[in-house]
């Protein structure tokens, strides 16, 4: 899967192994070429001597806004870069929110573009004319979309064919529709070695090599647990 992201820190998303996307599995799935994220910096397509890409709102008020033209050409020129059709997504706070299943639907999609906005917003003129997917990423506010992007991308990657390994499967994360009634349940409590730490021993069911009780015990424990914190999951919130 291509992604591409427009945006005026195309750093943040650059180099050989960029920090928050060059290791773990959104790294791996980049090492194995089964996805590959650009970066376009919208600056590029600013007119006049000083790149600007913003200015003051119009009616007052603080901060600066995003201006048209140079989103608009930067998308209309990174569109043209590949003949595949990218699937436009603005991240704002006042998108749709990130869930599981939109991840689910976005890793289906061959090609999609991120546009990260900053400042105190985009001129929503050229939001009207671009019709993206507008996605927030949760009811907070960040500096800018390129974080948003960044969760949205690593949220992607590790659903994408051969990116997981069989032990790793994404089958079994929270949020993944394992619930008797196909409900998206949060995961289970997981241990590993030593049996006993700190004189708190493991489950012993899941020590006795029953797959079958181990299987009926996690699936109870996912409900339990859903129950408990997030009952909106269940339809009861
Ligand atoms: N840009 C700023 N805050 C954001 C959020 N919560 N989600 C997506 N994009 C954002």
């Amino acid at each position: 899967m291509r992604i591409d992201v427009v945006t005026t820190f195309p750093e943040m998303f650059e180099g050989e192994s960029p920090a928050a996307l060059g290791v773990s599995i959104p790294g791996r799935a980049m090492r194995a070429g089964v996805l590959e994220v650009v970066a376009t910096n919208i600056r590029d397509f600013a007119g006049g001597r000083h790149g600007k890409t913003d200015d003051r709102p119009f009616g007052g008020g603080p901060g600066m806004v995003m201006m048209c033209q140079p989103l608009w050409d930067a998308v209309r020129a990174v569109e043209a870069l590949d003949t595949t059709p990218a699937k436009r997504i603005l991240m704002t706070p006042q998108g749709q929110r990130l869930t599981q299943s939109l991840v689910e639907s976005l890793a289906k999609e061959p090609r999609i573009l991120l546009i990260a906005g900053h400042y105190e917003g985009i001129d929503e003129r050229v939001i009207e004319k671009l019709e993206p997917l507008e996605v927030s990423i949760g009811d907070y506010v960040l500096s800018g979309g390129e974080l948003a992007a960044m969760v949205l991308i690593d949220a992607v990657a590790r659903l994408l064919p051969g990116v997981l390994g069989h032990d790793e499967s994404a089958a079994s994360d929270s949020f993944s529709p394992v619930g008797p009634s196909g409900e998206r349940l949060l995961d289970c409590p997981h241990y590993t070695r030593p049996r006993v730490w700190e004189g708190v021993a493991a489950p012993e069911v899941l020590l006795g090599g029953d797959h079958g009780a181990v299987a009926r015990w996690r699936l109870k424990k996912m409900m339990e647990r859903t129950r408990e914190r997030r009952p909106d999951l269940l339809g009861d919130g």
